[in-house]
């Protein structure tokens, strides 16, 4: 018996296995149940009583043996594997493409806008979209029976006539109050931002949409200043054969107030279905900033004047784009926002 165990002890010193399945292979040769080292112990119980210590502690000391190398072998397989698996990774491989996202067309728009004003020299003016009855009426002259307050177009979030109403601001306009509250002239700022109507959304209307305001108030500041702003920006923005026309329209905040038209940038000016033959689209509204405004706001209106245009992002985009319905805008239809691939800059 002691030959047989100093066998087993010599083979399995000498044991290799390459794999994890090779190894369990010698457990089960070795150490299982039925294993040559459980049927030496099966031997045992009939060994001689005088011979019975020493061999039972040479066997026990080779099932330890056993059991340790077999568990060395078991991690060598196991590191080996993890090995082969970091060789197989290629780093060196063109990486699969990533999708990376466009910017919304509103947003380009909005961009484009902002990059126009900044060149004549204004700067960025927010404002919160949550407002009271003053930024957005009082403070622009709205008389106090004017429809825009009515709950037909605004979104009041709560109506108090001792605290005063909180609303959900219907245009930019109320940026203008914001600023001029807190600046004296010269101010020069343009105001992008979302603003909320109580309409019934359709192809042509939207309870939200986004509007650029623009205000420049300083000492002799003209009409001809305002007009040459806007022959400015929509060359700009339409290209250098636009033409402008000013129409007399009416705003509480502005007097005198004005439309803007341009030439139809589709037929040129000629008549089409888009500019229902006429050869010109409205695209803002503006005019002087009306005194009133000017006083509310704590700036001396015998001193300074002001000009005043407000628009909204999604007509502009629509000229330049095309895009019929205004509820493309927020569906986020990725085949649509993927258009728009190309015109972000
Ligand atoms: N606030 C106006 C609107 O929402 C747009 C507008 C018109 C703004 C004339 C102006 C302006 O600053 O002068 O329809």
């Amino acid at each position: 018996m002691l030959e047989k165990i100093e066998q087993l002890k010599a083979e399995i010193a000498a044991a290799e296995a390459q794999n994890e399945a090779a190894v369990e292979e010698l457990r089960i040769k070795y150490l299982s149940k039925k294993g040559a080292i459980s049927l030496l112990m099966n031997d045992f119980r009939t060994v001689a009583p005088e011979l019975k210590r020493e061999l039972g502690q040479k066997l026990n000391e080779l099932k330890t043996f056993a059991t340790e190398r077999i568990n060395t072998l078991k991690t060598q397989a196991a590191e080996q594997a993890a090995g082969a698996a970091a060789d197989a990774l290629d780093l060196t491989r063109t990486p699969a493409p990533m999708p990376i996202g466009t910017r919304h067309p509103l947003n380009i728009v909005r961009q484009e806008i902002i990059d126009i004003f900044s060149r004549m020299g204004f700067s960025i003016a927010e404002g919160p979209e949550i407002e009271d009855d003053w930024h957005v009426f009082s403070s622009l002259n709205f008389a106090a029976d004017h429809p825009a307050r009515d709950m037909q177009d605004t979104f009041f979030l709560s109506r108090d006539p001792e605290q005063g109403d909180v609303l959900l601001r219907t245009h930019t306009s109320s940026v203008q109050t914001r600023v001029m509250e807190h600046a004296q002239p010269p101010i020069r700022i343009i105001c992008p931002g979302r603003v909320y109507r109580n309409e019934a959304i359709s192809a042509r209307a939207h309870c939200f949409f986004h509007q650029v305001e623009a205000l420049y108030v300083a000492e002799n500041v003209s009409f001809a200043d305002l007009k040459q702003a806007l022959l400015f920006f929509a060359r700009e923005m339409f290209g250098p054969e636009t033409q402008i026309r000013l129409r007399p329209s009416y705003f509480p905040f502005t007097e005198p107030s004005a439309e803007m038209d341009i030439s139809c940038n589709i037929c040129g000016g000629k008549g089409c279905a888009f500019c229902k033959q006429t050869g010109w689209v409205e695209i803002l509204g503006c005019g002087m900033v009306d005194p009133n405004v000017l006083d509310a706001c704590g700036i001396d209106s015998k001193k300074y004047t002001g000009y005043a245009l407000g628009m909204g992002i999604e007509r502009i985009t629509n000229l330049k784009y095309r895009v019929k319905d205004l509820r493309m805008f927020s569906e986020n239809d990725v085949r649509f926002l993927r258009e728009f691939t190309s015109a972000a800059k």
